[in-house]
């Protein structure tokens, strides 16, 4: 575990994808998932470079067995819940399952969205040669795009399961010839996930954006791992690339037994969690409030 006092926090300005493309071969950039706004907050305070409203939101959040059921909508709401964060980190909004894979008009206009009601500042999308096209028609509307590689969630059905890409000489083959097409295409950064280290040292060394890895060694140059998952913030497996930072899920309980004690004892709420009327209004509201006897009553009513 680093000593994260030596971290460099949050930074001065903000950060945009050209500047992300420059600290290749300066410093590691810091990259991490957020999915609404004290998520993008805690990531922003702690120095994150990169907020990705990853379409893991779909597994962490939402419950979900894959993330081939969010939709354009779905991404778009959280991406903007992050970016009401106003983080100085560059927001990158996920493109979800199927919104980039029909036409280059249906891609940009989905891509556009990202950024007019979400507030992204980039987007990634997941693929190699095959999406090329596809990446390029977006880049041309101005938005920058991050690619991703290897382990691409999406895929899910056509690779048969979550499994380690690119083990094999030939599909690392492959693999660093769509990261060389990716780059020529013009995408700022690359994320690589689950692939052996040498395979990512290579696309690492041979191109000149740089590459995010998670699950992909330390060679990469720069490292992401979705939040919830840094923060021990879930239940169920956990991926052998995942190093947990902490529990949350046991704090929070914890936190949250304490409060439902004190329900049970009365403890909550105390005098100062209360509030409190007035000295005179509350004179006036009891003499209101005070039973009135028939007679009383119908004394009142000849008054009127
Ligand atoms: O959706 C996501 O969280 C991602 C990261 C794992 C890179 O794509």
């Amino acid at each position: 575990m680093s000593d994260s006092s030596t971290a460099n926090k949050t930074p001065a300005r903000k950060i945009t994808a050209p500047k992300i493309r420059a600290l290749k071969g300066d410093r590691k950039i810091r990259m991490v998932t957020a999915y609404d706004h004290p998520s993008a907050r805690v990531a922003d305070r702690a120095g994150a470079d990169i907020i990705l409203v990853g379409d893991s939101v779909a597994n962490v959040v939402l419950g979900r067995s894959d993330t081939l059921s969010v939709t354009v909508d779905d991404m778009v709401s959280h991406t903007a819940a992050v970016a009401s964060a106003k983080p100085k980190a560059l927001v990158v909004g996920d493109m979800p399952w199927l919104s980039y894979h029909s036409s280059r008009e249906e891609t940009v206009r989905n891509a556009g969205r990202f950024i007019q009601e979400g507030q992204a500042e980039a987007v990634k999308l997941e693929g190699g040669r095959k999406r090329v096209d596809m990446v390029r028609a977006v880049l041309d509307a101005e938005i920058p795009v991050m690619g991703h590689l290897g382990l691409t969630p999406q895929s899910v059905n056509a690779m048969g399961g979550y499994r380690v890409q690119g083990k094999q000489a030939g599909v690392a083959y492959e693999l660093i010839s769509d990261a060389k097409a990716l780059e020529e295409a013009g995408v700022f950064a690359i994320v690589l996930e689950a692939v052996p280290d040498l395979l990512a040292n290579m696309i690492t060394d041979e191109l000149t954006i740089p590459t995010i890895g998670i699950g992909a060694g330390p060679g990469c140059d720069g490292q992401v791992l979705v939040y919830h998952d840094v923060l021990g913030y879930g239940e169920g497996h956990m991926a052998k690339f995942v190093r947990q930072y902490t529990n949350l899920s046991d704090i929070a309980v914890e936190a949250m037994s304490a409060f439902f004690a004190d329900i049970d004892s009365g403890a909550f709420p105390s005098e100062a969690e209360t509030y409190h009327m007035p000295a005179e209004s509350a004179e006036v509201l009891e003499d209101l409030n005070k039973p009135r006897t028939s007679s009383l009553m119908a004394d009142e009513a000849m008054e009127r």
